[in-house]
């Protein structure tokens, strides 16, 4: 078959049943990605003779004679098609993973189809920016500058990778080719997992001959290769944090889904087909899906036998991996005495993080015959040491490489697919590819913790607060990854924002034979601030106090004692940061008392299908606001080094160990440097997490790459232009011994010719010639300060049906200095959208046998560019201390104070207080059916 790729001939015989998007990427045309592989996304966009087609659901032999077009053909970084430079300008992508559809669709809009652009990229999701930025560019709004020279920090700079990603050039963890070198030139392999059909189950018998005969398959990988090393999938800078109660090829099963065994073959279609002659015999366990029921005596034991100390379980034989109770004065003796009390009881469902790309590791060893993994991860050095310590090798002799990652939000802090391909490297020798469906992200891919959240408040008459009390049950799953580190964190924070004399926090982390949860944006953080939150306005009602000043009365200020919940770190720490908290919360309410709430304005906003927005009293409208705070550097340590390097060409060359997965890390990194030496943005190189391009790095949680590895990196710019002035002073010196040091001054600036001290100019080559220009930085991530978002919404609630629109939405965020306007509005609005998201209509449903039924974006819904309401942002003006240049950090931040601000407003609306997110139109529907919570 003919047909032609970006104006290139193109000559292939696709397979049977083949789409064209996998006939694509095998031609090497990877500006063409995958993202749900069922026509639901939008990430495989492409034009077919000019029409956008969703490229993973078109027949490829339906090309015959045909033009495709992808992002790569639309233009150049040189050269970009308007829409793509407006997308570039615009800042209309965080991860990126979409920009290539996306700009292919938008690439075909008339001026009617602009004024309809809701419909229009329906079929293109967004998992990032909240689709704004997205809306700018379809209208030509610049948003960025390329930066000014020397004074960067504070500018809205362009993300450096922003060219490439616009058009479709970028590359992300599948889009090298897989040889380059000699001891892969063999056809890169491929791996498929046999899932356990059983929520809990003991293997019996594998019978893998007719697999193992099927031609084009190397291996087949049981729990008889298992290396025997316990490990978690949750990786944390100590990997302490995390129990031992992982293998990689278990014999026991605890969840549908769980990996029986894996093929390793020469195509997906081959590996899963060997996966389907597997014969498996299986004795069946009785299995446990509710916490509650999971702690009683008798219940099935998931890691009964794993009762030392190393395995890092606080109770096995009640299936509890880690407990917390303590306590503060006296919260009964409180509660008995209080004016006011208020108590309920809130539960939240599984979220999914429903990143565009999939998790996918692809594995090698390389000419040095040390093993390369390029994978989709958070945390390259986290993984490296992991898979070093339960293969038994030396972490030397292993490599990670991450790129860019297509969206995170903490679900790539697990070690999902690094583990197997290294087995099935070590096994054949080959390079071997292990790629996720997006079922799969779905099905075994960790979701955020469900949690039961019991909330007791006391106050006094005039409001002030003199009991707290959190009462937490988490659904760990089947595993414990990131089980105790969530549940001290969901509990810290969440009561750490109020002053009261009296607190109490209980909290136990529970395994059942559901599908494992693990990191999600927050960090247990968003359903504990949902209970809490909801409580301190169901307290607000009962006092008769605006909710507010309620808060106002009783938050947080600096110099006040932090709650620490983890018994790990000082009990005396005391918050020392900066606090915007007052500044945040009159921002708000400013904006909800002055905002458009004119009828006219509600009924001209995009909305959902579904009946129209009329003045008829179908429709209730409320309001509602809830405030959050989250700790600047995740706790139990966080480490980074950075170097910097002068180049020959007059470049600095910086090295740092984060992640870049839309977090705008790699931008405020350019922009910090440039700051330090004097120079524009667009003359650093970020080489980023690759561990043989850095030091050190614990990775990307939440926004430690800015804190930490931008405060090491700062450091680091900072000495690299002390050692060029004093380098230039020497050779001046040298030069012109008798004025050289009179003419110098502090100004240093790096052009492609050399470096200009004062008014002293020394070409770069002078410099370099005494030897390599290099400096380190590092930083441990101590102390921390605490960052601070209040949310603000109006709704509608349509009484007939129980569904919710967002008539106005408002975030103000203390973030200390403001590194990039632009790229932190956008942070903010992509986790309001997030947040929506999962507060009214988000969840991973799973039957009582333990079974996901949610396993596509049909049946879970991610809101797409008509769902989604804008967020006006307001920044707060405070300077930290404890950040580099006095910033905070903020991408996990936005998302946590969303959900308790809807459902207050909720409230607000029908006179019913909603106990359970999320928010669905039924569940919202029957609260104003009974008139009861
Ligand atoms: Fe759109 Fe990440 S930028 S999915």
């Amino acid at each position: 078959m003919r047909f032609e790729v970006d104006g290139t001939p193109v000559e292939a015989e696709p397979q049977p049943g083949q789409v064209l998007r996998t006939l694509l990427r095998e031609q090497g045309v990877t500006s063409v990605k995958k993202g749900c592989d069922s026509g639901d996304c939008g990430a495989c966009s492409v034009l077919v003779d000019g029409t956008p087609v969703h490229s993973c659901i078109t027949p490829a032999h339906r090309l015959e004679g045909r033009s495709v077009t992808t992002a790569a053909g639309l233009g150049t970084p040189e050269q970009p098609h308007p829409v793509q430079r407006a997308f570039a300008e615009a800042a209309a992508f965080q991860c990126g993973f979409c920009t290539a559809g996306m700009v292919v669709t938008a690439s075909t809009f008339t001026a009617e189809d602009l004024a309809d652009h809701h419909r229009r990229l329906k079929g293109n999701l967004c998992r990032c920016t909240g689709y704004r930025a997205i809306e700018d560019a379809l209208a030509g709004v610049v948003n960025t500058t390329c930066g000014p020279a020397g004074d960067a920090v504070g500018a809205s700079v362009r993300a450096p990778a922003a060219m490439r990603i616009v058009t479709g050039r970028e590359e992300y963890t599948l889009d090298v080719p897989p040889s380059p070198d000699v001891r892969a030139t063999e056809a890169l392999l491929h791996l498929a997992v046999l899932g356990s059909p059983h929520a809990h189950a003991r293997i019996v018998r594998i019978d893998s001959r007719a697999a193992e005969a099927l031609p084009g398959v190397h291996a087949v990988l049981t729990w008889r290769d298992d290396p025997g090393v316990l490990f978690s999938t949750g990786r944390h800078e100590s990997r302490l944090d995390d129990p031992d109660d992982t293998l990689v090829l278990d014999r026991v099963l605890r969840f549908r889904g769980q990996r029986v065994a894996a093929v390793v073959a020469e195509s997906v279609r081959v590996a899963e087909q060997a996966c389907a002659l597997l014969e498996v015999e299986y004795e069946v366990l009785p299995s446990v899906h509710d916490p509650d029921a999971a702690r009683r005596p008798g219940a099935p034991l998931l890691h009964g036998e794993k009762t030392t100390a190393e395995h890092r379980i606080a109770e096995p034989g009640r299936n509890v991996v880690a407990a917390l109770h303590g306590e503060t004065g006296d919260v009964d003796a409180a509660l008995a005495t209080a004016a006011a009390t208020v108590e309920g009881v809130w539960s939240t469902g599984r979220v999914s993080h429903a990143a565009l790309e999939t998790h996918a590791t692809r594995g090698r060893i390389d000419a040095d015959g040390r093993l390369v993994l390029r994978t989709a991860t958070q945390v390259p050095f986290l993984v490296r040491d992991e898979v070093a310590r339960v293969f038994g090798l030396d972490p030397e002799r292993v490599r990670v490489v991450a790129k860019r990652v297509g969206g995170g939000f903490g679900g790539k802090q697990e070690l999902l697919t690094e583990d197997l391909v290294t087995l099935a490297v070590l096994r054949t020798g080959r390079t071997v590819q292990y790629e996720f469906s997006r079922r799969d992200e779905f099905t075994i891919a960790p979701a955020r913790h469900p949690m039961r959240v019991r909330v007791r408040l006391g106050a006094t008459a005039e409001g002030v607060l003199t009991a707290l009390h959190v009462d937490q049950t988490m659904d760990t799953g089947a595993y414990g990854n990131h089980g105790i580190g969530v549940m001290y964190h969901s509990v810290s924070e969440s009561v750490a924002v109020y002053r009261c004399p009296n607190k109490r926090v209980d909290a136990e982390s529970v395994y059942t034979n559901n599908l494992p949860s693990g990191a999600f944006r927050g960090y247990g953080l968003g359903q504990v601030v949902f209970a809490v939150e909801s409580a301190m306005d169901e307290l607000a009602r009962e006092l008769g106090i605006d909710p507010f000043a309620l808060r106002r009365r009783n938050v947080i200020v600096p110099g006040d004692a932090l709650v620490v919940t983890d018994p790990d770190e000082e009990t005396d720490l005391q918050f020392d940061g900066s606090s915007g908290l007052d500044q945040c919360i009159d921002l708000v309410e400013d904006a909800l008392a002055t905002g458009p709430d004119t009828a006219e304005h509600d009924r001209a906003l995009p909305c959902m299908d579904g009946p129209v927005l009329d003045d008829s009293a179908d429709w209730v409208s409320g309001s509602g606001m809830a405030v959050a705070a989250i700790a600047t550097v995740p706790p139990r340590g966080h480490h980074a080094h950075a170097t910097v390097e002068l180049t020959g060409e007059g470049r600095y060359r910086v090295g740092v160990g984060t992640a870049e997965f839309g977090n705008g890390t790699t931008t405020v990194h350019t922009q910090l440097v440039a700051t330090a030496l004097g120079t524009t943005p667009d003359r650093i190189t970020v080489h980023q997490s690759d561990t043989d391009a850095a030091r050190y790095d614990t990775g990307a949680f939440g926004s430690a790459g800015v804190v930490v590895a931008g405060k090491a990196l700062h450091a680091a710019a900072t000495a690299l232009r002390e050692l060029i002035v004093e380098r230039a002073t020497t050779v001046v010196a040298d030069r012109t011994p008798r004025t050289a040091t009179g003419v110098l001054g502090p100004a240093v600036h790096v052009g492609p010719d050399g470096v200009r001290v004062g008014d002293v100019h020394v070409p770069t080559a002078e410099l370099l010639a005494a030897g390599p220009l290099v400096a380190h930085g590092q930083h441990d991530g101590t102390p921390r300060s605490l960052a601070f978002t209040v949310h603000g919404v109006r709704v509608a609630v349509h009484r007939p049906t129980g569904e919710v629109r967002v008539l106005q939405s408002v975030q103000a965020v203390d973030a200390g200095t403001v590194m990039n306007p632009e790229q932190l509005r956008g942070q903010v609005e992509g986790g309001a959208a997030q947040a929506i998201g999962s507060s009214l209509y988000e969840e991973v449903v799973l039957d009582d046998t333990g079974r996901v039924t949610t396993d596509s974006f049909r049946n879970y819904r991610v809101p797409k560019i008509s769902d989604v309401p804008r967020t006006e942002v307001l920044f707060a003006e405070t300077h930290d201390p404890l950040g580099p240049l006095g910033a905070k950090s903020m991408s996990e931040a936005p998302y946590n104070p969303v959900a308790p601000a809807v459902a207050n407003a909720v409230r607000d609306a029908i006179g019913v207080r909603p106990y359970r997110l999320p928010m669905t139109r039924d569940r919202v529907w029957a609260l104003v059916e009974t008139g009861r919570s």
